[in-house]
């Protein structure tokens, strides 16, 4: 009888340690420099209470406007039972579902897994704990509730994309301005972030055996796919404009930029 030796499993490495010789810590890196900018970014803008509109003009970090000062509010001004004690601002009241949406995101998820918590840093380099951090106990089993947070992503999709009409209407009359450009690409590009989430694309034609025999779903799954496949460029460029839309319409509230008027 022959006998055969089993090959001897490496040691587990060491924080860091790798075998790789490419520069496998820029990603994490480059993830890292832009997520922590954005979320910096957008808690300041969000705390700020000003500057979020511009003539018809209304930042995405700051809509729906339910209750404000602007012309946007749904609802008038700030309501008499906001505690006195906790800071106001429109963009608080709703910035923690399309946050909630990104942060869940299975993209993301990836990305900031390696980037802030280092779990693993990059593939076969070395992680800094021993134990295995899955998503099946709490806090990261909550990550699953992505899909809900889809169906709210949904409706905001709905409202930016009526801001982005409304962004036509000025005081003269219809026109298109810089900012209705960079409001209507801004919905472009959530669209097709959104539209191209792994949790809407089992929604519209994963569940199914046959997808075939249901040529509408069918058609949704494959136009769901397409986006998918470049899932994470659509996650980064929504990412940069809706902060840049934000910043757009505060430069230009704040008298610092000037919105051109192209008819
Ligand atoms: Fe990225 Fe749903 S998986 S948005």
């Amino acid at each position: 009888m022959t006998t055969r030796s089993l090959p001897v499993l490496a040691p587990p490495r060491r924080f860091g340690q790798t075998a790789r010789t490419d520069a496998w810590w820029v990603q994490p890196a480059v993830t890292f420099t832009i997520l922590a900018s954005f979320v910096g970014y957008a808690t300041w803008a969000a705390f700020q209470n000003a500057h979020y509109t511009f003539g018809p003009y209304l930042s995405p970090f700051y809509s729906p406007e339910l209750f404000g000062d602007s012309p946007h509010a749904w609802f008038g001004p700030k309501p008499g039972w906001w505690p006195a004690l906790l800071p106001f601002s429109p963009a608080l009241l709703i910035l923690p579902f399309p946050g909630l949406f990104r942060f869940t995101c299975y993209y993301y998820r990836g990305a900031y897994y390696k980037a802030f918590w280092a779990d693993p840093v990059s593939c076969a380099v070395g992680e800094p704990r021993k134990s295995y951090w899955g998503e099946r106990w709490l806090p990261l089993v909550l990550q699953n509730a992505h899909r809900f947070f889809l169906y709210v992503a949904l409706i905001f999709i709905l409202l930016l994309a009526w801001d982005a009409i409304k962004a036509t209407q000025f005081e003269d009359g219809f026109g298109i301005g810089v900012g209705t450009l960079v409001l209507t690409a801004n919905v472009v590009l959530l669209s097709g972030y959104t539209l191209g989430c792994h949790s809407l694309r089992h929604l519209v034609g994963g569940r199914k055996d046959q997808l075939s025999k249901h040529p509408v779903q069918s058609k949704c799954y494959e136009g769901c796919s397409k986006l998918n496949r470049n899932h994470m460029k659509w996650a980064w460029a929504s990412l940069v404009s809706v902060a840049f839309s934000d910043l757009y319409v505060r430069m230009c509230a704040m008298g610092i930029w000037t919105d051109w008027r192209i008819f």
